[in-house]
């Protein structure tokens, strides 16, 4: 098999492709908690966020198959499973019998909390050269706010 090269250094490469990993991580973890939510809603809402979580964890999986095929495009193995995951990510996970408004609550300021991460690997990749994974980032960025601004905006 040819060797991976885009443009870009094997320390480059190696450097973005590491910093992916926790993003991906993240990603997964946020999909499984806005989809354990999605099952678990109840009170007034409960159609109304059944759908929300719904839509966001959908969206979720479809982003962070975009990651970890980055990840590959790079030239490195995308991690998996959920051993790996816990040690890479570092959003909280739901401790359980949350309310409809700690939910969102929650999900809210992880969706923020993912953009703050997102925020550096795209200065990292850009600052390598890799303008195709800071636009990845840019695209992440946009959506978690945009879902985070959704989630804020049912509890007032
Ligand atoms: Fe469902």
């Amino acid at each position: 098999m040819a060797g991976v090269s885009l443009g870009l250094s094997d320390n480059a490469r190696k450097q973005i492709a590491e910093s992916l990993g926790p993003i991906l991580a993240d990603h997964y973890l946020l999909a499984l908690k806005t989809q354990n939510f999605h099952w678990n809603v109840t009170g007034p809402n409960f159609q109304g966020l059944h759908t929300l979580f719904g839509t966001q964890y959908e969206a979720l999986h479809a982003a962070l198959d975009e990651i970890a095929e980055r990840i590959r495009t790079l030239g490195y193995p995308a991690p998996g499973g959920f051993a790996v995951y816990s040690k890479l990510a570092s959003l909280p996970e739901a401790k359980g019998g949350e309310s409809w408004s700690q939910m969102c609550d929650q999900l809210a300021e992880d969706n923020d909390k993912l953009v703050q991460r997102c925020r550096p690997v795209r200065e990292l990749a850009e600052g390598l050269g890799d303008a195709e994974t800071g636009d990845l980032m840019i695209e992440r960025m946009d959506a978690l706010a945009k879902a985070a601004w959704m989630l804020r905006s049912h509890t007032g």
